[in-house]
Order: structure tokens, then sequence, then C-alpha cells
């Protein structure tokens, strides 16, 4: 309400996430005129700088990308004017303490809510939480902590993680951020099935022949070297954005769109697959779950690939005694129905059919029902920071991680992890740029199942 003012402080605001997403994201928001009426942004982080230099710094970073609107320029002023700075040491109590001063000053005496985004490295995570917490926390309204990945390396780690972070802070008062749930075409996810007759029947072992998750990046980890080093590929990716994805989709109906609804069924679905073992690698598979016993949800991720793309694909069943496999010539595997949600870039959903080549003869192809956003939506996709960040100030934690989730997908993938660490398993080389690993065909061929992107 316009009594309760509420500051952001960005704990790590030097640091590249913190200039290419966080502070771009809350302009968007403050132009969007989303965020509270009151409110201020601090940085927070160890080199010196004045509010004109953070001013300077974030003003670079920020775009008037939602529409070339005239007053932009005069907007990014007023949210630059809203921007302060305090440098401290992470781990400092003492500078913590005068960064309440200072957001007291700013709070002058209303009701304040205070959240802190932690755009830090995880080895300093609790020593700022506790920072935060002892000697920043709000008086009267709410404190709330944005954490995001690594959550640990391991279900061990990562408890230990979760155990400190609760010395200090309740479990709703932590935001657990997976930015990919943030993304459009993920949030759209539950959309597309639960209000669709010709979809949500169909969501299951008896319908569905396998489910592919699909990340690739044509970029390598150029400057990320030490960190993927010591946490990798599995780690980076699948634990958190592909499984979050494949918990969303998998999942049974909630009871309604609740935030703990919503989660007690991922955490279900989560809970219900058997852990991977090292001959998968890339591959996971269901045990005893009755929607989905022995449907193979393949994932597969890697940098340094041909193209970026980010998307799940669906791969439906035969369509029993099919006239048309008979004497068309058509390659059976290739001519079942097929539904790709491209979550980036250029954001789409469409469904292979197949169809009749049009012509005196009977010749079938596949062809695609095509919903293209470019085409159908003329307003820009938020960037996934932006919903995230506004979700975290209006306290909805539908799309943020629970600690028992957490748990959950840590328990999936860290038998692997140990696994493979301990039996050195070499990594089969791939060409910068190319397809990746051969293995991943073997892999999948061996659930009897293509890749639905090479073709
Ligand atoms: C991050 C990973 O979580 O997601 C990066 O650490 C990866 O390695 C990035 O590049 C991908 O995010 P996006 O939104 O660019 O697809």
């Amino acid at each position: 309400d316009g009594k309760s003012t509420t500051s952001i402080t960005v704990v790590g605001a030097s640091g590249d996430l913190a200039k290419k997403k966080i502070f771009p994201a809350l302009f968007a928001l403050y132009y969007e005129d989303c965020l509270p009426e009151h409110f201020t942004i601090f940085g927070y982080a160890r080199s010196k700088m004045t509010d004109a230099e953070l001013r300077n710094m974030v003003s670079k970073t920020l775009t008037c990308r939602i529409d070339k609107r005239e007053n932009c320029g005069e907007k990014m002023e007023q949210f630059l004017q809203r921007c302060f700075y305090h440098s401290g040491q992470y781990d400092s109590l003492e500078n913590f303490a005068e960064l309440d001063e200072i957001l007291k000053e700013h709070e002058a005496g209303r009701v304040s809510n205070r959240l802190f985004y932690l755009s830090i490295p995880p080895n300093i995570f609790v020593n700022a939480v506790k920072c935060a917490s002892l000697s920043a926390s709000a008086s009267a309204g709410w404190t709330r902590v944005i954490v995001e990945k690594p959550f640990g390396r391991d279900s061990e780690s990562s408890a230990a993680l979760t155990k400190s972070l609760k010395q200090y802070l309740d479990e709703d008062q932590i935001f657990r951020i997976d930015h990919y749930l943030g993304k459009e075409l993920v949030e759209n996810l539950s959309v597309l099935r639960f209000s669709n007759l010709i979809f949500e029947p169909l969501w299951s072992r008896q319908y569905i022949r396998n489910v592919q998750l699909i990340f690739s990046e044509d970029f390598g980890t150029e400057g990320r070297g030490g960190y993927f080093d010591h946490y990798g590929i599995m780690r980076d990716i699948m634990q958190n954005h592909l499984l979050q994805i494949l918990a969303l989709f998998a999942m049974e109906t909630p009871v309604s769109l609740d935030a703990e609804d919503i989660r007690n069924e991922k955490v279900k679905v989560l809970r219900s697959m058997r852990p991977i073992r090292v001959d998968d690698v890339i591959i996971g598979q269901y045990k005893n779950n009755a929607r989905w016993d022995g449907v193979p949800f393949l994932m597969k991720a890697g940098k340094a690939l041909h193209d970026k793309r980010a998307e799940i694909r669906v791969q439906f069943r035969h369509v029993p005694g099919n006239l048309y496999n008979r004497n068309s010539g058509t390659d059976l595997d290739l001519a079942t129905n097929e539904l790709v949600i491209r979550v980036q870039p250029d954001e789409a959903i469409y469904l292979k059919i197949n169809n009749k080549v049009p012509g005196l003869g009977m010749r079938l192809d596949r062809s695609n029902l095509n919903l293209l956003y470019k085409a159908r939506y003329s307003k820009e996709i938020p960037d996934a920071y932006e919903r995230l960040l506004l979700d975290a100030v209006e306290g909805e934690r539908r799309l943020f991680i629970r600690s028992d989730e957490l748990d959950a997908a840590w328990a999936l993938f860290t038998p692997v992890l140990k696994d493979l660490e301990e039996k050195k398993k070499i990594p089969e080389y791939y060409p910068y740029g190319s397809r990746g690993p051969v293995g991943a065909h073997y892999l999948a061929a061996r659930y009897n199942v293509k890749w639905g992107d090479l073709g």
C-alpha cells in the first residue's frame, strides 16, 4: 500500500548477473509500473563506488526494450535516481548495520519491506545471509532473500546449506530462484496441458512414447571455466532447469494453482523417479509412477554446440493399425505426432501431424501446426527475471523452489554424480560447434528413441 516502503538490495551488485539481468529486470518492472509506489534499490558489494558511479554502471545495461516509448529516457533517469550504493564486506555484521542505517533513512519511519538478492558466490551465501538477517532485516514489514544456484553440489552439501540458511531465515523468507521457471513457455506449460482437452487426456504412458528435454548453447564455458570444472553441465542445467521443467510437465493435476499445491505435486513426481544410473548419464526414467510407467524421459544439455535452443519434445505413440503405414512407404518411426514446445529462441509451440501431400497420388508427409509467438503476439516477452523478481516482491512462491523439492532433485542426481566422479569416467569429446557426442544417439537408441531435434 501507499504507506509502506520496499527496498531491494542487490548483494554482489558489481557482478555479471546483477549487471546483465537483475538491474535491467528491475528497470523493466519500474517502466511497466509494477514496482511498489515507494521503493529504493541498493547495490551492495565490496568495491568502493559512489551512488553516481553505480548509476553510471547500471545505466549502461538498461534498455527500453519493451517498446520504444518516447518517455523511456526520462523513466530511466527516474529509476536511476532511486538506485543507491553501499560498499561493504559480505561477512561483516558492521557493514550490514551501516546499510541498515541508510535503509532506515530512506524508509523514513514507514513500514518497511526488505528484499535481498544474493548475487554472490555460494561459499559466501551463508555469511551474507547471517549478516543481512542479523544486522539489516526489516523491523516491521517482511524480509525476504532471493538465492540462486548452485545450492550445494550434492545432496549432502545442499542439505547443509539449507540447514545453515534456516538458522537465520524461515523457509517462507527464502526464495530459491530457478530462472527457467520464469520463462514464458515454461509458465505456459500447465495452461497448455490443463486447459486443452486435446492434450490433457493424452498426457500419459497411454499416448506418449517419450519426452525429450533439450538444451544447447552455441557458446562454451568461456570465462567460467573454474565454475564449470567444479560443477559441470549436469549440475548447471539438468539438476535444476531441465528437472524443473520435467516436474511441471509430468506432475499430476494440482488441487489448485496455489504455490503449495503446485509444489506438492512437483515434489511427488520427483520422488517417484528412480535415481539416474551411470550408464544412463543423459537419461532418466520413471520407476513406479502409474502415469509414466515405461515412458523414457531424456535430457540432453551441452555447451559449444551447433545451435542454441531449449525445448521440450513430446513424441506420441503410433495410431494402432494405422491404415497409412502399410503402403505409404513412410518410416513408422518418423510418422508419429510430436508436440514441440520451444522455450527459446523464437518461442513457439508446434505439433507435427501427418498430412497428405497435395496431388493426385497418396503421399504423406509431416507438417507443422504452428503457433509462432512472434507472429501471434505483438507484445515482447518479459525476461524471466522480471516475472520472478515481481513475484518475490509480491510474496508469490509458486515459481520458487521449496526445500523439499530441492532435496528431491538432488536425491536423483547425487548418486550418478558421485559415481561419475569416483569412476573418473572420461567424457566423450566433441568438436566445438558440432552436434555433440555420438553416444547420445546410442543411448537414445537403447530406449528405442530418436532425438527429435535432428529431424
Ligand atoms: C544458467 C547457467 O543457469 O543458465 C548458464 O549457469 C547458462 O551456464 C544459463 O548459460 C542459460 O540461461 P538462458 O536464460 O540464457 O537460457
